[in-house]
């Protein structure tokens, strides 16, 4: 590619892979802007507990769907979300929300709502965007120039999370992850997925700085052509 179109990065992968972090690092690092799309989910999901949306009951999340209006921020150093005006960075991260976001994100009518609004996000980012996720390769972006598929062992990506949660329980964590990647590996619209031309990068023996220079040297290989 020429180095003057805005590159789009996509970055996939279960929880617990380093992926966020990676991502912010990466797009801070080339001056491009973020997306967390699983953030998006996040907002959707608290907006559908906090307005008493039955989450086992797909139609209703449907005909909701397209109420909360949901900003996010694509500023690597400082990532913002809200609803309907609301910062809800904070409360996006409970584990109530992590138990109920599989069953919103599931639903087509809020993949196609959010898939729509990360497409016009990326669309708009005029230096180009690292955009992290679970589809974005393989149905968000699929002319990404860069993809890329974070992995690790469910004990690595259980003792990362469990160190983000603060103390929580490494056991009950890994159980709860294992859930959530079965959820979204199976569910019937743009699971999660490596798509076929992306590069897996295995991050269980890797420590984060080697991780973003990986992607950051597969970046910019991508923009010098080669
Ligand atoms: O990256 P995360 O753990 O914050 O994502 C929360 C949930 O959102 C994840 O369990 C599945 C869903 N998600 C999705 O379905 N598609 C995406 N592109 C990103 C996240």
């Amino acid at each position: 590619m020429e180095s003057a179109t805005p590159v789009i990065v996509a970055i996939d992968g279960p929880a617990g892979t380093g992926k966020s972090s990676t991502s912010k690092a990466v797009a801070a690092q080339l001056g491009l802007s973020y997306l967390d799309t699983g953030a998006q989910y996040r907002a959707i999901t608290w907006w559908m507990v906090n307005n008493g949306i039955d989450i086992d009951d797909p139609a209703a999340i449907a005909a909701a769907a397209g109420k909360p209006e949901i900003v996010s921020g694509t500023d690597p150093q400082a990532p913002a979300i809200s609803v309907d005006g609301v910062d809800v960075a904070g409360p996006i991260r409970t584990q109530e929300v992590s138990s109920k976001v599989s069953a919103v994100s599931a639903v087509p009518e809020v993949r196609a709502r959010i898939t729509e609004l990360q497409r016009s996000i990326a669309a708009s980012a005029a230096n180009g965007i690292v955009v992290e996720g679970r589809d974005i390769g393989t149905t968000v972006l699929p002319d990404a120039h860069l993809k890329i598929f974070l992995t690790a062992s469910p004990e690595a990506r259980a003792a990362r999370r469990s160190g983000e949660l603060k103390g929580a329980d490494v056991h009950s964590t890994r159980e709860a992850l294992i859930k959530r990647d079965a959820a979204d590996s199976s569910r019937k619209t743009s699971p999660l997925a490596k798509a076929d031309d992306a590069v897996e990068v295995d991050t269980t023996e890797l420590t984060l700085a080697q991780v973003i220079e990986c992607v950051v040297t597969l970046v910019e290989e991508k923009r010098a052509g080669k």
